[in-house]
C-alpha cells in the first residue's frame, strides 16, 4: 500500500510523497526542517486531514532534534492549514509531551502508527454497510495518501473490496485540485478496485437514475452536534442524497472530531482564485476574471445517515457520546 509519510531515523528526516506530482510522478519532498513540513502542508504536497496532523507533528520533532525553539515551530506550523483539526491536535498532543519532558519524535511516531490501526479498524468496522454490488460515491480524496495508511472513506471501500465484494466506486474529479480524478483514481488504480470519474456536476444525475446506492466521504473537522467540515462540494452531495434517499455517510477518525468549538470558530480556508482560474497551469477563464475558492464546506447533521469511526458508526447526533467510550 502506498505509504505517503515516512520517518528516516537515519537521516533524522520527513519523506512526504508529493502529491502535487500524482498521478504521472511518484515522487518524494524530503523535509529536513519544519520550514520545509510547514511549506509541504501549506503548498498541498501532504494534504488530507489525518496526514496533516502526522507530518505537522514530525515537523515539531525536526525543530526538537535541530535544538530550535518549539512555539516558535509549533505557530508556524499551526498556520498552515485552518480547517482540518488535526493539525492542531497533533501539534497540541506533542507539544504536551514536550512541556512533560518527553521526545517529540516519540509522540509523532505514536501518533503515525496509531493512525494505522484506526484507519484499518475504520475499513473494518464500515466495510458492514457496503453490500456486494454496491456503487459506491465518493468524494475527494480520503484514503491512504490522506491518512498514513488504508485512508478513511477508502479504508471502508476497501475492505470491502477485500472481502471479495464486487463494487463500483464513482469518485467526483473534485475541483479545483482535483483529489478525486488525481489521487483516488490513482489509488484505486493501483489497488485494482473498479471506479469511474465524474465530474463534480454528474453526480446529481447519477443519483436521479438510481446508479448510487451510497455515499462515503472524509471530514476535516466534526463538530459535537455532528456538523461536518469537509471537502468543498460535500454539502451539495448531502443535499442530493437526501433528496434521492441515498444513506450518506461520513468516516473519520476520532483526532477529527472537534467537540470545543462553535461554528463561529470555525475557519473555512480560502485558497488562490489561480486554482480555479487555471487548470494545471493553463488559464482557462477570461484575462481578467476573479473566482471564489472556498476549499471546504460545512454538512448540517441532519443530512448524515452516520459517521464511521474507529470506535463504531454514529448518529450524527449521538456522536458526543463517544467519549464516554
Ligand atoms: O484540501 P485537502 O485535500 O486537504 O482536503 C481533504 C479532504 O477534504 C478530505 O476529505 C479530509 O481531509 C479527510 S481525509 C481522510
Amino acid at each position: 500500500m502506498l505509504k505517503p509519510i515516512i520517518w528516516d531515523d537515519e537521516k533524522g528526516e520527513l519523506i512526504l510523497i508529493d502529491q502535487r506530482k500524482l498521478p504521472h510522478n511518484l515522487e518524494y519532498f524530503i523535509c529536513k526542517t519544519y520550514e520545509d513540513v510547514a511549506y509541504a502542508i501549506k503548498d498541498m504536497v501532504v494534504r488530507g486531514a489525518p496526514a496533516i496532523g502526522i507530518s505537522a507533528a514530525y515537523g515539531l520533532a525536526l525543530a526538537e532534534i535541530k535544538g530550535e525553539n518549539i512555539y516558535r515551530a509549533y505557530n508556524t506550523l499551526k498556520n498552515t492549514r485552518p480547517t482540518a483539526v488535526n493539525l492542531f491536535w497533533a501539534l497540541d498532543r506533542c507539544l504536551k509531551a514536550y512541556e512533560k519532558g518527553k521526545k517529540i519524535l516519540d509522540e509523532a511516531k505514536k501518533i503515525h502508527n496509531e493512525d494505522i490501526e484506526i484507519c484499518k479498524n475504520i475499513g473494518i468496522i464500515g466495510e458492514k454497510l457496503i453490500n456486494d454490488g454496491d456503487t459506491v460515491l465518493t468524494h475527494c480524496n480520503a484514503g491512504a495518501l490522506a491518512t498514513s495508511a488504508y485512508g478513511t472513506a477508502l479504508s471502508v471501500i476497501r475492505f470491502a473490496h477485500y472481502n471479495g465484494k464486487d463494487i463500483l466506486v464513482i469518485i467526483d474529479e473534485t475541483r479545483p485540485r482535483l483529489q478525486g480524478a488525481k489521487l483516488t483514481a490513482f489509488e484505486l488504480e493501483y489497488e485494482k478496485i473498479p471506479y469511474r470519474i465524474i465530474t463534480d456536476n454528474s453526480a446529481g444525475f447519477l443519483m436521479q437514475k438510481g446508479e448510487i446506492d451510497k455515499i462515503i466521504v472524509g471530514a476535516d473537522r466534526i463538530l459535537r452536534d455532528g456538523t461536518v467540515y469537509n471537502k468543498i462540494g460535500t454539502y451539495s452531495l448531502a443535499v442530493l442524497a437526501n433528496y434521492h434517499n441515498i444513506p450518506f455517510y461520513v468516516a473519520a477518525p476520532i483526532s477529527t472530531l472537534d467537540f470545543y468549538s462553535d461554528e463561529k470558530d470555525i475557519k473555512i480556508e480560502e485558497r488562490s482564485e489561480k486554482e480555479v482560474l487555471y487548470i494545471d497551469n493553463v488559464r482557462i477563464a477570461p484575462k481578467n476574471a476573479k473566482a471564489y475558492n472556498y476549499a471546504f464546506d460545512k454538512t448540517p447533521p441532519e443530512l448524515i445517515t452516520g459517521i464511521i469511526t474507529e470506535k463504531g458508526i454514529f448518529k450524527p447526533n449521538e456522536i458526543s457520546k463517544i467519549v464516554n467510550i
